[in-house]
């Protein structure tokens, strides 16, 4: 029987709350599978730093390397200066753990109202995959003559060839093994025809950042001599969202940098039904992963049992599928479409059922 440690960071606000709903999928589906799953709690967050000062210690991080994963409520506080957390949990974990790859999917499920007029499941359904350890997040930089009038601010974008390199290799390793599941979108029926399999488009901006995404278009031209059956497509970044809200049923798998992969999955996640649903995956293909919604803490509906569930339970269904569960990751999802369908709508207060419902939904639906 497989067994798999997760390390649970329920974090701040309606963290503890999506977990739990989260967990209680979890510990239903691996019944069912037959797999037994042990998980270990930590109260980092928001709360913990005020209490002992602490943010998270780097023996907290070498302790999580015995994990086979980490499944993460939300971090962010009222009462902490913004900054403090982000950096010193969730990036911290990603560039301590080498999270290279942030792995966010896109998919409008059946009865999810996507502000896109006109749009149908069948048109929003891809996968961004966002380079997660470089770029602007790096964190070089420098101020000259701060606080005068002459003060210059620098912050660097910084890629390495090996950075970039084995982004662009995960995309198209994802594309040649998930294609079954999301077959032929972002493709015509001429491209199908011609015996493609999937589409890999890189987001940049070639025309301004001449240096850093002039290697990344070299580096995704390179690699494709080796993917002759994955089509490849090149879309500045601006221009990514006006197609990301005009024609999304040209995209399969998108891949990018740092940055412009932050900015345009939190545009994606509005096109799948909002905040709500958004799941996400900070990827080490070699090591420990961090699966988290991609929403954040909503301190105001803390404790309600009013908040979307759904993402954070997305957000299970990938960590089932990389640690090779496939099937009970198939039934999640199965279940949380069925749950979907009779949800009033994914807005926090206007479900028409309680969080804890929705898990209970999701469970009975398995
Ligand atoms: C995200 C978040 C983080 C990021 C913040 C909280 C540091 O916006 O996961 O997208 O910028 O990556
Ligand atoms: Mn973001």
């Amino acid at each position: 029987m497989n067994n798999y440690k997760i390390a649970i960071i329920p974090g701040d606000g309606i963290g503890p709350e999506v977990v739990r709903e989260g967990l209680k999928v979890l510990d239903a589906v691996s019944q069912k599978y037959q797999f037994k799953v042990e998980t270990t709690t930590f109260d980092f967050g928001g709360a913990h730093y005020l209490k002992t000062g602490e943010v998270l210690p780097d023996s907290a991080v070498e302790n999580f390397k015995k994990f086979d994963a980490i499944y993460l409520g939300a971090v962010g506080h009222p009462d902490v200066k913004p900054g403090i957390l982000e950096k010193g949990i969730l990036l911290k974990l990603r560039f301590d753990l080498e999270q290279y790859i942030n792995l966010r999917p896109v998919k409008l499920y059946e009865n999810i109202a996507t502000p896109i007029k006109n749009k149908k499941p069948e048109d929003i359904n891809y996968v961004v995959v966002r380079e997660n350890t470089g770029g602007l997040y790096t964190g070089e930089g420098s101020f000259e003559h701060k606080g005068t009038l002459d003060e210059v601010a620098v912050q660097k974008m910084i890629y390495s060839r090996k950075q970039v390199e084995r982004c662009i290799r995960f995309a198209f390793q994802a594309i040649t093994t998930a294609h079954q599941d999301n077959p032929w979108s972002g493709l015509t029926r001429e491209e199908i025809d011609q015996g493609f399999i999937g589409k890999l488009t890189l987001c940049g901006k070639t025309n301004v950042l001449t240096y850093v995404y002039d290697l990344w278009e070299r580096t995704l031209n390179e690699v494709a001599k080796e993917y002759s059956n994955i089509k490849t497509d090149y879309v500045h970044v601006d221009a990514m969202c006006i197609y990301m809200i005009e024609s999304p049923e040209r995209f399969n798998y998108i891949v990018t940098g740092n940055m412009f992969g932050d900015i345009i999955t939190d545009l994606a996640a509005v096109t799948q039904g909002g905040m709500g649903v958004a799941p996400s995956g900070n990827i080490n293909p070699e090591g420990v992963s961090m699966f988290e919604p991609v929403h954040g803490s909503a301190p105001q509906f803390t404790g309600k049992n009013v908040i979307n569930p759904i993402a954070a339970i997305a957000t299970v269904h990938m960590m089932l599928a990389r640690l090779g569960e496939v099937k009970a990751a198939e039934n999640v999802e199965a279940a949380m479409r069925e749950t979907i369908k009779k949800m009033k709508s994914m807005l926090v207060e206007q479900m028409g059922y309680s969080t804890s419902e929705i898990g209970d939904m999701v469970v009975a639906g398995l």
